[in-house]
């Protein structure tokens, strides 16, 4: 057991931390928070990059230091060298892809902690854990978010023992080895301070007992100072009754009669409780619609800005108390009015932020000017700002640091609640977490909860859920950037990561309301999202921007981790140009991707996912960084064709040799000559090195050089292994080809004459069918007879029966078993089939339709005016490559320009030259 951390158990014991021995966990505290700050006055510390904006005092509130620290680590070296295993070139290692089913656990009361946008909850990420890595080894997740990975990698350690039979088992009828159980340590890095802050909760060892009784004695005291403010008469005139919450209803004016039309008191059918479509203006009679009403805005002096401002007019329309267990309804009364007039007047607690948004910059502007919101402190009505501005004091002013955290863990979780961006759902079973996830959006209609109604059971749940739970110290926290880890090189044994994807979650913009309340934004300009905010242009990011952000994080990712190790990355996909510029970011940087799954939710097993679409699935990339000298081999060598067989032999090792699903052996995509050739292309387009090989050439090396099965490619040594699979199974497996663009069709083409060589009536209409709706939008639709003269030969009866076609008619017509080649009933029925070229001829085929690849080429550069509505992806990827290789990046930088920008981004192997291309020249610098 190393010395590093002992756990904080909130009692007086002596521990030690990175070799330094305390009284007590706050002696810890106080000595690395001093040092901290000392740190923090140095202004080159603070010029880091990803460094969050905030004051001394808010990074040090926030911190707790080695572990965590609200900016980037001092001592994550430290932590490293501590717990650490250097790099062994000679320590042997290996394992296969492995794809998990992300949305495993999202029931989970631990997963439910503290919600996060785009959580991936950490039984998910378990048995990837338990696959790739030892105990102690060291995990990074440098998109860390609420730090699930972390738990992961406690549980590991931690886990039940019925979890720990479950994977077991699952894992022994999978013919896997146990997995070995333990915790493994991790390193957590995210941007957004906010974030951090959760992972670090999450992550570091507190003392339940104490939080338990601190929150219960928060919330008591709020009782104390503010429960007044919550207070209602009941209909009996006498009883006190508890607001759980206030309904606001925003006032419209009537079209027809300019009288004010509360929405919620006209629309809502109080029995149903369903709000109605259509409803009578309450003076005029005439029907009324939502789009009909105009909003009725008031002004008002804010007085923590010494600016008017104009908001929409807004009454409180419904009141749900409670009197012991039971709940009542009720119309606000002049008491109440009376009420919330005098809360009013209270000035607005010190706590609550008064910050600007950033709006320029943002997604949301246009909707929340609308509301008359301009600063942090506009989200809040005046007992909510009172509310919440307490309970910060209260739990800022705990004694113990980690207590304290974790009060303000639990009491930011009530923020968004608090706030006016909580919507009232009347069919609702609680008024709870009902803003829209993702977005600032302010409703007509909000549900104004009391703290105790939101915080009660959240309180008691977290008690339970940690108890239970228990972490143990394995984790160290940092906020940053992950294109800047403070780590050493080769020192990360695997990294599982959720990156952001593109434009859907504005991460810095969606965590600001809550950094705002702790003093501490993230750095929003290396947000790795894509953003096409309006107003602000220079802020703006595009898809390339996006790239070239992931691809310095992957940089990063590559430096740090050991080679031969494994990187997990989990995408949810929706876009097929931010997936595609993910993957080539990944590319860039080093990584091999090794396999890419979906999980078909229906069937529930994994598929591989071979080309870039855009529908909405979650992806899970397995890739790994190269080992055994690739790389220095490669340095020495140089762009050889020795340096391409290399690569594959090193990737060959690297994949599954046999998988079995249901029963039957599944096509392992990435064996397939194709997918292996693509791999090789991005490899020497990473290194900056013209390809050695065509097409053809590498088919036909790749059969002399490995053995072949069912169509896939093995090593000599695994062959073997897949054999012995193979025979117990009845069918061979089967690659499922989906046909998108000219390049694919060939591919299925030539999947379909090896099967059976067939004459142009028989493949025609088997063909059609394969040019279905998931067709690429601007490529044109080649001609079946083009592509068949183009890529395969034609029997025309002159001269024997080519092996191929005699192969295949002699096995499936039992009159034409045992004929010669020449013999005559054979060559009628073999007469003008389609077959595929043996490799000589193949790459005389493919010399000359490169030859008029690039010829039609020439005309695209030499195309002016509009883009280019419709062409051949082939003759770009062609031109491009041949450009690449006379280090002409201008022209694939020109002729880039001339195609749609979706075009470009969505395929894969465009992008990559583009890339690169851009990266050379002046454009991408
Ligand atoms: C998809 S979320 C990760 C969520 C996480 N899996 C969880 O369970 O909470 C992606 C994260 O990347 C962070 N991020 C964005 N750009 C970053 C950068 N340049 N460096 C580090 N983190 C970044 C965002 O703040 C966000 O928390």
């Amino acid at each position: 057991m190393s010395t590093l951390f002992k756990s904080t158990k909130g009692d007086n014991a002596p521990v030690e931390c990175l070799g330094l021995s305390f009284p007590n966990d706050q002696a810890r505290r106080d000595h690395f928070l001093k040092l901290l700050a000392e740190k923090l006055k140095d202004p080159e510390f603070r010029k880091q990059e990803g460094f969050p904006q905030g004051t001394d005092e808010a990074i040090l509130a926030m911190s707790d230091p080695p572990y965590y620290t609200a900016c980037p680590n001092p001592w994550l070296a430290d932590f490293v060298k501590h717990y650490g295993k250097p790099y062994d070139p000679n320590e042997p290692y290996r394992r296969e892809p492995l794809a998990i089913d992300v949305s495993v656990g999202k029931t989970d009361p631990i997963y439910k902690a503290h919600s996060y946008h785009t959580k991936v909850p950490h039984l998910a990420i378990v048995p990837s854990i338990l696959h790739y890595t030892q105990p102690g080894d060291l995990v990074l997740d440098g998109f860390a978010g609420s730090g699930m990975t972390g738990v992961a990698a406690q549980w590991c350690g931690s886990a039940p023992a019925s979890y720990r039979h479950e994977i077991e088992m699952a894992w022994k009828k999978e013919g896997r080895p146990a997995p070995k159980w333990g915790a493994r340590r991790v390193i957590l890095n995210d941007l957004s301070p906010a974030a951090t802050f959760i992972a670090a909760n999450y992550n570091l060892p507190f003392d339940v007992d104490a939080f338990a009784r601190a929150g219960k004695q928060l919330l008591d005291e709020l009782e104390a100072e503010i429960g007044w403010m919550y207070e209602t008469l009941h209909s009996d005139g006498k009883t006190k009754g508890r607001i759980e919450y206030t309904v606001w209803s925003e006032v419209f004016t009537c079209p027809e009669c300019a009288g004010e039309v509360n929405f919620l008191d006209e629309a809502l059918d109080e029995d149903s409780k369903r709000v109605r479509d259509a409803f009578p203006c309450p003076h005029c009679g005439v029907e009324l619609t939502k789009k009909k009403l105009e909003r009725l805005y008031v002004s008002k002096l804010d007085r923590s800005t010494g600016k008017t401002l104009s908001t929409p007019k807004r009454e409180p329309t419904l009141i749900s108390y409670r009197i012991g267990k039971s709940r009542y309804e009720k119309k606000p009364d002049a008491d109440d009015l009376s009420l919330l007039a005098k809360i009013e007047t209270q000035p607005l607690p010190p706590e609550v932020p008064v910050v600007e948004f950033p709006y320029a910059d943002m997604w949301e502007a246009p909707r929340m000017r609308d509301k008359g919101i301009t600063h942090t402190h506009h989200l809040f009505l005046p007992r909510a700002a009172q509310a919440m501005g307490l309970l910060w004091r209260k739990a800022n002013a705990h004694p113990d640091g980690r207590t304290r955290s974790m009060l303000l863990f639990m009491v930011e979780q009530a923020l968004w609640t608090a706030s006016v961006l909580n919507r009232y759902r009347p069919t609702g079973f609680s008024q709870v977490n009902q803003y829209l996830s993702g977005v600032y959006y302010v409703a007509s209609q909000h549900a104004e909860c009391s703290p105790w109604y939101i915080l009660d059971g959240k309180l008691d749940r977290l008690a339970k859920t940690f108890r239970d739970y228990s972490a143990s110290p394995v984790a160290v926290v940092n906020t940053g950037t992950a294109a800047r880890l403070p780590l050493p090189h080769a020192s990360v044994d695997y990294i599982f990561t959720d990156p952001p994807f593109g434009e859907n979650f504005p991460y810095a913009e969606l965590n600001f309301l809550v950094e705002a309340w702790h003093g501490a934004l993230t750095q929003a300009k290396l947000d790795a999202i894509v953003d096409r905010s309006k107003e602000n242009r220079a802020a703006q990011k595009s898809v390339d921007d996006y790239r070239w952000l992931m691809a310095a994080c992957f940089t990063e990712y590559y430096r740090v981790l050991k080679p031969g190790r494994w990187m997990t990355v989990v995408f949810s996909n929706t876009q097929a140009t931010v997936w595609n510029s993910l993957q080539t970011a990944m590319q860039e940087a080093g990584f091999v991707v090794a396999n890419v799954s979906a999980l078909d939710k229906q069937q529930g097993s994994f598929k591989a996912v071979t080309t870039t679409v855009a529908v909405k699935q979650d992806l899970v990339i397995s890739a790994y960084k190269p080992n055994g000298g690739l790389e220095q081999r490669f340095a020495e060598r140089g762009a050889t064709q020795e340096s391409a067989w290399d690569f594959v032999q090193t990737h060959l090792r690297q994949l599954p040799v046999a998988k079995i699903k249901a029963g039957q052996l599944e096509f392992i995509a990435e064996r397939d000559p194709r997918i292996l050739f693509d791999r090789m292309v991005a490899w020497f387009v990473r290194h900056s090195a013209a390809v050695p090989l065509s097409s053809p050439e590498f088919q036909e090396g790749l059969y002399q050089r490995f053995p072949e099965r069912d169509g896939m490619v093995f090593l000599p040594e695994q062959v073997a292994e897949y054999d012995k699979k193979r025979a117990q199974m009845a069918q061979a497996p089967q690659m499922e080809l989906f046909v998108s663009d000219e390049r694919s069709a060939i591919d299925w083409l030539t999947d379909f004459l090896k099967r059976r060589p067939s004459t142009y009536q028989e493949i025609h209409p088997e063909f059609t069918t394969q040019l279905g709706a998931g067709w690429k939008k601007h490529e044109a639709k080649p001609e079946l007879r083009a592509l068949l003269e183009d890529n395969f030969l034609k029997y025309d009866g002159s001269g024997e029966v080519p092996s191929q076609i005699h192969a295949y008619l002699s096995s499936n017509f039992k009159e034409l078993r045992g004929l010669e080649k020449s013999d005559p009933r054979l060559i009628t029925k073999a007469k003008d089939r389609w077959y595929v070229p043996d490799p000589n001829k193949a790459q005389d085929l493919e010399k000359k339709r490169e030859k008029a690849l690039l010829k039609e080429f020439e005309q695209y550069q030499q195309h002016s005016g509009r883009k280019l509505k419709e062409f051949r992806l082939e003759v770009l990827r062609t031109g491009f490559k041949d450009a690449w290789s006379r280090k002409d990046y201008q022209t694939i930088i020109k002729v880039a320009q001339k195609i749609p920008y979706e075009a470009l981004q969505e395929d894969e192997k465009l992008l990559l030259w583009y890339d690169q291309a851009l990266t050379r020249t002046e454009a991408g610098a």
